[in-house]
């Protein structure tokens, strides 16, 4: 059989010749990374010790310099030896032995389910082949969906690399708020909400030939909506190709939902893995993580070790305890090298996880999820897994969205312990017991469609023109009471009638790849004269949460220059604004940002989102207009208008309370709200953030009768009137217990 097959020399072989590949052209990308070096505008300059170097960089680039290579003349060869290299790398992919299958598999069929290991070359290889083979000569689109954007531009590098084209070229990715397409692509990979926004201005998919709903078992809300779509519009397209990809083996619920579609297997290359378990439950994970590490580092034959856990601070605080633990090791244990990766982690860290350790070191990669399926790391030998992660779960009751840390499922404990067999033999840690992993565990990880906020999904579907959302043809359906709430939600804000229909404003709304309330705020500036201020404050919102930063040793001065952004404490949407304002200013300065502790890397996205914002509120035909900087009234009403379920009024007690639903919030500490006293009575906030209370983060002052002037579907007059607590049981133990909570510092949420 071919797992056999893998195992015998043969396979072994290979892997080794990939990894040695690997290696150099990861070296020479690290080189790339060390030698560039700016020069006006984008061009690089590039200083090479040797000719082979300088090409491999550069098709690393994207082939960026092609022209110049032309003028260096032998070293095409050394180009054109790279490819073959790239080429026969191809080659040794598990998917390649069944190229020919495959394509006459999809010849027959309309739809395909195809099912494979991760790393078996899926996302790399299948559109190439499609490519190849003639599926875009008639001018269409192979489309190929990714539910993480970092996979979707990885992946579209690789792949470009692999053609040897330019990124952006034949090969190109597309995100939210980021093209890199051309008239001349023809593979193109996307997030899936990126093809469902696509959907909206063309839902017969006609630019595509074939679609490829990519990592489908992920199962993100968009992918679930897709599936839902491309079902429908196979049905009238004969002509489109349809595969849907999936890393698990229990691919029968997507063939199912495609009326018993065929399923395609890759035998994967796929090692032995031991699992091991702990013999009582842990009480504390992080704790024995550590310990396992440190305990496999110095007892296992040599092998990298890769590390689930369950977010940024986490990962953060286990750097910090083995750097210091592996301090005191001594000379006769080998190095240890640490390299975080998550999400947030800056690009240029991020590429560190796959530079091999140096020699006689070992490496130890602490992931967030992100490794489970949209990542391979080669030369992992040893995988620790502590059996959870964050999962975002949102309560339809309360309309708030939390990140949980809750235990994962089977499917993804073996996924898990699967990333140490690719390349050889591994080993699995398991920090729960046996028993917990077959009773306590479920089977599958709850589909996101199941829990989150529909409002946006709903938006869409409406703006789809499907109105009967109850028989959409869901893989899962969501629960009723979430749609409901999507629905009321949605006719609060006025995007739908009273039929549930979708109103100009809501269409205005779908058109704006935002959540359903910032797409509000924006729509609503229009009335109040302030769009250029709103677009501003919703880009900056968009950017991420990173605006500032806070170093330790000078907490005191960064927070003095945050608080320079909040004068006037207009709140923190116009702080926000404030700082856009002052960075366009100074000319996008590095130095201004360093000066004020304001992090580039979210100003400059901040810029490229308001730019693809401005190019939509055109389509909208919304009039660009500024308040000038006089009238910031204006401003905060249209910000209220999107946001007024999210309002708070501060009791007599002292504590906020949400309008309507009466739940004790607290101002975050990040806020520039935190330090104001006397406290405006009356706030709308962006989102509450849960940890050990809840906390409202961008808090803004309101007058509690614009409420009844932009939502009055939502608030009538009595709404305004809290119960002022008499001695309430309820009330004062809420209270009580707050107080007892430690109050938090700034530091525990800086960057969460
Ligand atoms: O989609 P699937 O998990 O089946 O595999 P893939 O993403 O097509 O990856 C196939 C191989 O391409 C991996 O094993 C990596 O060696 C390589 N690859 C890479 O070097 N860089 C990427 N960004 C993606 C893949
Ligand atoms: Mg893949």
């Amino acid at each position: 059989d071919d797992d056999g097959e893998a195992r015998g020399s043969k396979g072994k072989a290979f892997s080794e010749q990939e990894s040695w590949e690997d290696q150099q052209i990861r070296k020479s990308q690290l080189e790339f990374g060390a030698k560039d070096r700016g020069r006006a505008g984008d061009e690089y300059e590039f200083v090479f010790d040797d000719a082979v170097e300088f090409v491999k960089a550069a098709a690393i680039a994207g082939t960026e310099l092609e022209d110049q290579t032309d003028e260096l003349g032998d070293e095409i060869d050394a180009k054109a030896m790279l490819q073959r290299e790239l080429q026969d790398q191809r080659k040794t992919l598990p998917v390649y032995k069944f190229k020919d299958e495959l394509l006459k598999a999809i010849a027959e069929h309309q739809i395909i389910i195809v099912v494979g290991e991760t790393g078996s070359g899926k996302t790399t290889q299948i559109p190439q082949y499609l490519h190849e083979a003639g599926y875009t000569a008639n001018g269409r689109k192979i489309a190929c969906t990714q539910p993480r954007r970092v996979a979707a531009i990885s992946v579209a590098a690789r792949v470009a690399q692999e053609m040897g084209v330019k990124l952006g070229h034949e090969v190109g990715y597309s995100i939210r708020f980021e093209d890199c397409t051309s008239e001349k692509t023809a593979v193109k990979y996307m997030t899936d909400g990126m093809l469902l926004r696509e959907f909206l201005g063309e839902p017969d998919m006609a630019s595509y030939g074939v679609v490829i709903v990519d990592e489908a078992h992920e199962r993100s809300i968009s992918t679930d909506i897709l599936l839902g779509l491309v079902k429908d519009v196979a049905r009238f397209r004969p002509d489109l190709k349809l595969l849907i990809s999936s890393a698990t083996l229990n691919a029968e619920k997507f063939s199912d939902f495609f009326d018993m579609a065929p399923v395609f297997k890759i035998p994967g290359r796929r090692y032995n893995v031991d699992i091991h378990y702990t013999v009582a439950p842990e009480a504390d994970y992080v704790d024995a993580a550590v310990a396992t590490v440190l305990q496999l580092h110095v007892t296992q034959p040599p092998g990298d070790i890769l590390l689930f856990l369950t977010g940024q601070e986490e990962i953060e605080t286990v750097e910090e305890i083995l750097r210091r633990r592996t301090r005191g090791l001594g000379t006769k244990i080998a190095e240890l090298v640490i390299c975080p990766i998550y999400a947030n982690l800056p690009t240029e860290l991020q590429t560190k996880i796959f530079e091999p350790a140096p020699p006689d070191a070992r490496k130890v990669v602490l992931a967030t999820n992100i490794a489970e399926t949209s990542l391979t790391i080669d030369g992992i030998s040893y995988v620790v897994d502590p059996g959870f992660c964050k999962v975002k779960s949102y309560s339809p009751r309360t309309g708030t969205e939390v990140l949980l840390v809750q235990p994962i499922s089977k499917a993804s404990a073996d996924q898990r312990a699967g990333r140490s067999g690719r390349t050889g033999p591994g080993k699995c840690f398991r920090l729960f017991t046996e028993h917990s992993y077959k009773e306590d565990m479920t089977d599958e990880t709850v589909p996101e469609i199941q829990r989150s906020n529909l409002a946006s999904v709903v938006l869409s579907l409406k703006a789809l023109g499907i109105n009967d959302l109850v028989s959409f043809d869901f893989v899962d359906p969501p629960a009723s009471e979430g749609l409901l709430r999507a629905l009321e939600d949605l006719f609060a804000l006025g995007a739908l009638n009273s039929r549930g229909e979708l109103t100009k404003t809501g269409r205005r709304m779908a058109e704006l790849p935002l959540d359903p309330m910032l797409a509000k705020a924006i729509v609503a500036s229009e009335r109040y004269g302030c769009s250029e201020e709103v677009l501003t404050i919703a880009s900056m919102l968009s950017a991420g949460n990173a605006v500032f930063y806070r170093p330790k040793d000078r907490a005191l001065i960064a927070d003095a220059a945050r608080q320079h952004f909040n004068a006037g404490s207009a709140g923190d949407h116009v702080a926000l604004l404030n700082v856009y304002t002052e960075w366009e200013r100074s000319g996008h300065s590095a130095q201004w940002c360093a000066d004020h502790f304001v992090q580039p890397r979210t100003m400059r996205r901040a810029r490229d989102v308001r730019e693809q914002l401005e190019a939509l509120l055109e389509r909208v035909e919304i009039e660009r207009r500024s308040c000038s900087g006089g009238d910031l009234d204006a401003v905060r009403k249209a910000i209220t208008a999107g946001f007024f379920r999210n309002t708070a009024q501060r009791w007599r007690d002292g504590f906020y309370r949400t309008l309507k639903t009466w739940r004790t919030v607290f101002v975050h500490p990040s806020s520039g709200m935190a330090r104001l006293d006397p406290r405006p009575r009356w706030v709308v906030y962006h989102e509450l953030v849960e940890t050990s209370n809840e906390y409202m983060r961008q808090v803004t002052e309101l007058k509690p009768e614009w409420l009844l002037e932009v939502a009055p579907h939502y608030y009538q007059e009595n709404n305004l009137d809290a119960p002022e607590p008499k001695k309430a049981k309820a009330h004062e133990q809420g209270a009580a217990v707050a107080l007892e909570k430690p109050s938090p510092s700034l530091n525990d949420f800086f960057d969460v």
